[in-house]
């Protein structure tokens, strides 16, 4: 498939957001980055915006400075969530559907990347895909009804990254034990994200529920995403290549606005930016490689999910 943007040749810009007064979005890890620039978009229009973040200090600057922006009216809050947690995860779900009654959206946007070094979350799993695949898996289970009962959405964050590594699932070692590099591990868990949410769909869609899901990517975004987590050299890379490869925070929160907001959109589709490789560029439809698509893996990657928490409980 070629790249193709239905939105013309600027491809979609949040200049096509109308009002949002009246809707609400919850955004995982929107303290900074990609997430904290959706959140401004969102306000921007007069949307309730709750972040679901795991640093209470982080958020309370963030919140800050959006209120320095748009007013002390403007309707943001934080849920402390950390997703490499799984009983934080159920905490946070609690505390969200005891406050907020109406969810337009959750967007999956939370994600570490190329941890260095194989770490494992608490709860027993190779950290990148703990909190980006099941964390989130947790908490889109959770809040599920909640979204069917605002005929809402869920929005997954992926990466070009999903058809890199090993491009699959490696299901007799998740964990990397024997072979761990923080690029396998990332691709795995952003393969893993994009698996479910496409298996989401089909079952959703078996189910007769009114949940819409999306997926998109920012390509390549400058953003703190490998700050904490990345090696050295690494970081000096992206330091090095970022100004010339990237685009800003704010472009790579396009795509996952649109998905949260834009009622002309496919399932089965990914949506970033459609040039130089996906990386950058007007925001539309990307390629979309059949390994997100492969069922039969994905409903693997179900099951022990489901297990997962059972265990964990
Ligand atoms: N930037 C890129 O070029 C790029 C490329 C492909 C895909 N993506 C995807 O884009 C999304 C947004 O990332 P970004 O680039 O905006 O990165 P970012 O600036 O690092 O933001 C990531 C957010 O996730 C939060 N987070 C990390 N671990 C968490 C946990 N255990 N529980 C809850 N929140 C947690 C971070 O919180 P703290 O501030 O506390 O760390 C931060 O708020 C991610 O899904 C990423 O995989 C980014």
């Amino acid at each position: 498939m070629t790249t193709t943007t239905q939105f013309g040749s600027q491809g979609w810009t949040p200049e096509r957001l109308g009002s949002l007064q009246g809707k609400t979005y919850v955004i995982t890890g929107a303290n900074t980055g990609a997430g904290f620039e959706a959140t401004r978009s969102l306000l921007t229009k007069g949307a309730k915006v709750v972040m679901m973040n795991r640093n209470a200090e982080k958020s309370a600057a963030a919140i800050e400075t959006l209120k320095q922006e748009f007013g002390n009216d403007a309707d943001v809050n934080f849920v402390r969530l950390d997703l490499a947690v799984l009983d934080s995860v159920r905490h946070a779900a609690s505390e969200l559907l005891d406050t907020v009654p109406q969810i337009d959206a959750l967007i999956c946007n939370a994600a570490i990347a190329q941890v260095a070094k194989q770490e494992l979350t608490v709860d027993g799993f190779e950290s990148q895909l703990g909190v980006n695949h099941f964390g989130h898996f947790l908490l889109c289970g959770l809040l599920f009804d909640r979204i069917e009962r605002s005929r809402g959405r869920i929005v997954v964050v992926g990466s070009n990254a999903y058809k890199m590594g090993l491009k699959k699932i490696q299901f007799e070692d998740l964990n990397f034990d024997q072979n761990y590099t923080a690029w396998n591990a990332y691709a795995q868990s952003k393969l893993a994200q994009m698996m479910f949410a496409y298996e989401l769909q089909r079952r959703v869609k078996a189910a007769g529920k009114h949940v819409q899901v999306r997926v998109c990517h920012p390509g390549a975004s400058r953003t703190n995403l490998l700050n904490d987590t990345a090696s050295l050299p690494m970081k000096l890379l992206w330091k090095l290549t970022s100004p010339f490869i990237a685009q800003s925070a704010e472009k790579g929160s396009w795509p996952e606005v649109m998905c949260a907001t834009e009622e002309s959109l496919k399932p089965q589709a990914l949506y970033g930016p459609t040039k130089r490789a996906e990386t950058v560029g007007p925001i539309g439809e990307c390629p979309l490689e059949p390994l997100a698509l492969n069922q039969e893996a994905a409903t693997q990657l179900w099951s022990l999910s489901e297990r997962n928490y059972a265990v964990s409980a």
